[in-house]
């Protein structure tokens, strides 16, 4: 089975690229199932229920997201009805959505997303341990799931390892978002789960993170806000994470970056030659 996740949106330069992108990707390289970071993916703030269904008509079959899930304000009530969209499973108790999700490959198999959010330089929240391990204990890969996707969204690059260590041969993928620059860590761990600290953006790397580099820059030089944020609208780069998995074990076999146009060097996987 051929799973492919890719990082977060950033604004209108990377959801184009993916949108535009992902179909004839899934067509060439017979992909089973895509898992995508969207919490970027209107403005570089959260994500419209109009983004939302483009990403999920190019072929996304989950959409993550993190701490700007609900930036834009409509989220808070497509969330619930949007049984592809999720946000993070330690949220409070009582916010909209749900934070996992079972879902059918095009292969016929059975994948659990799951996304959770990091506690190390970020908001005060649930331990993202615990709420991925109710959420495993509820659908255990082997048995409900064939296949288990873990997008976790964070700063520190010690929780997202810890994280994986703490997975390892529980799930198919554990995979780090909202840093948005990719880390070369990619690899299948001992015990079957392949992991990345970092799968990186879809945007224009010709940025920070993302946004135009003029603000951010002049906030570094002079600490005083001046504008918004706004993305950067140069070409974009998809950047995601493919890995194959066995579809007995439902663990990863092989695992390699994805990456197509925009500044960065393109890298596509061996495997899906
Ligand atoms: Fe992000
Ligand atoms: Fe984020």
């Amino acid at each position: 089975m051929r799973l492919l996740f890719l990082g977060d949106l950033v604004g209108r330069s990377g959801r184009t690229a993916v949108i535009e992108r992902l179909p004839g990707l899934i067509a060439d390289h017979r992909i089973d199932f895509v898992a995508v970071n969207g919490e970027n993916a209107a403005g570089g703030f959260g994500i419209t229920e109009e983004i939302l269904g483009r990403v999920l008509g190019a072929g996304a079959d989950a959409v993550t997201g993190g701490n700007h899930t609900f930036d834009q304000r409509d989220a808070l009530v497509f969330a619930e009805r949007q049984e592809r969209f999720l946000r993070p499973a330690n949220f409070p108790a009582g916010t909209p959505g749900r934070g996992a999700g079972l879902y059918m490959a095009r292969n016929g198999a059975s994948v659990l997303v799951i996304n959770a959010m990091g506690r190390v330089f970020m908001d005060a929240l649930d331990d993202p341990f615990a709420a991925i391990d109710k959420e495993l204990a509820a659908c255990p890969l082997g048995e409900q799931a064939d296949a288990v996707v873990v997008d976790f969204h964070a700063e520190a690059t010690s929780e997202k390892q810890a994280l994986a260590h703490h997975l390892d041969g529980r799930v198919s993928l554990v995979v780090g978002t909202h840093t948005h620059v990719p880390t070369s860590d990619y690899r299948v761990m001992a015990g079957g789960t392949a992991c990345q600290t970092d799968v990186g953006m879809c945007g224009d790397y010709n940025s920070v993170i993302g946004m135009n580099h003029r603000e951010p820059l002049r906030r570094f030089l002079e600490k005083v806000p001046g504008e918004r944020f706004s993305p950067a609208s140069g070409p974009a780069t998809i950047s995601g994470l493919a890995v194959e998995v066995d579809d007995g074990s439902g663990l990863a076999t092989a695992v390699a970056p994805l990456r197509l146009g925009g500044v960065l060097s393109e890298t596509i996987p061996s495997f899906w030659r």
